[in-house]
């Protein structure tokens, strides 16, 4: 597989190998640092970015290669250069490319015209380098025996909501997300892709309403915010107002497994998706899971650009 456009295009094995090494270069990040020697990585991004951007730019240098951040109006491609024209640019200049934008659809057109491998930092529709840092965590926690554990996810059915759906099924895990139903639920094709991997890896997809019995001995909750980039203002107030009972509590923590623990992609809202007490109290990872962002993804470019990714055909 040349890029990594979308969670489901990942394999099992790809997610192991990724993870394996991923767990190296959290232990000595330099362990592959000529992989890049006097290559450079274009990091392309059209929305904001603390941890992804940081997180590519140090596993590029860490690497040996150089990054080149470009943000969204620096290129002629804001100004209507085609993304077919931009690609085979990129393509020859750089040898992977970073991307962070609006529409699933452009990432996939990018991947289709370039050379060199596109790798997903986040469309509206999907966040697979977020997986690969939140399933290392998972592991860490739990190792890889996952049999009778629940993964939840609460809130918004957004980005996150579609990729840990998508990804918890390709790890053959009872994966949940308790959302709103209607226009804040996770996508339908996002539960239909997922629902299908899950039919073949021996995992179980469940979407609800109810946080209560979706927190129910749950290992894992994880949350997200509630307004994600790009999402209409007008909508804010009522948003909030359907998402409040989906808000990780103290009293929501609770039901969980006893040695549960809790998860956030970053930027949190603390009073909104979650209670201080919770995301800053003795069972959250975050801080561990946001320093994966970096192991991982200096993995998955590792291996990528190896083409040691063989991907999965849906
Ligand atoms: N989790 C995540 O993608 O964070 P950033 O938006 O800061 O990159
Ligand atoms: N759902 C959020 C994730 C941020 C990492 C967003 O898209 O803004």
């Amino acid at each position: 597989m040349k890029d990594l456009l979308r969670t489901e295009h990942l394999s099992r094995a790809d997610i192991d190998l990724i993870l394996d090494t991923a767990a190296q270069f959290a232990e000595n990040p330099l362990r592959s640092n000529t992989a890049l020697a006097n290559k450079t990585v274009a990091i392309y991004m059209t929305k904001p970015s603390t941890r992804t951007r940081l997180a590519s730019e140090t596993a590029v240098a860490h690497l040996g290669g150089s990054p080149i951040f470009v943000r969204g109006d620096d290129l002629q491609l804001g100004r209507g250069e085609t993304i077919a024209d931009t690609a085979k640019i990129i393509s020859g200049f750089c040898s992977a490319m970073i991307i962070r934008t609006f529409a699933q659809a452009d990432v996939d057109e990018l991947g289709a015209h370039s050379t060199i491998p596109i790798i997903n930092a986040l469309t509206d529709d999907d966040h697979p380098t977020q997986l690969l840092a939140d399933w290392l965590t998972i592991r860490e926690n739990f190792g890889t025996d996952i049999s009778g554990r629940k993964f939840v996810y609460l809130g918004d059915g957004n980005n996150m909501a579609n990729s840990w759906l998508i990804m918890g099924a390709i790890m053959g895990a009872h994966v949940v997300a308790a959302t709103p139903s209607g226009k804040w639920a996770p996508s339908t094709r996002a539960i239909e892709v997922a629902t299908n991997i899950a039919k073949r890896s021996g995992g179980k997809v469940e979407v609800i309403n109810d946080p209560e019995a979706a927190a129910k001995d749950a290992s894992v909750l994880y949350t997200d915010v509630w307004m994600s980039m790009g999402d209409p203002e007008s909508e804010r107030k009522e948003k909030i107002a359907v998402l409040a009972p989906f808000a990780v509590t103290e009293p929501l923590m609770s039901l969980t497994a006893k040695d549960s623990i809790f998860m956030h992609c970053l930027p949190a809202h603390r009073g909104e998706e979650v209670a201080a007490n919770v995301i800053d109290g003795t069972k959250s990872v975050i801080w561990r899971e946001a320093f994966h962002r970096r192991t991982t993804i200096q993995s998955l470019l590792f291996h990528l650009i190896k083409g040691e990714i063989v991907g999965f055909k849906q």
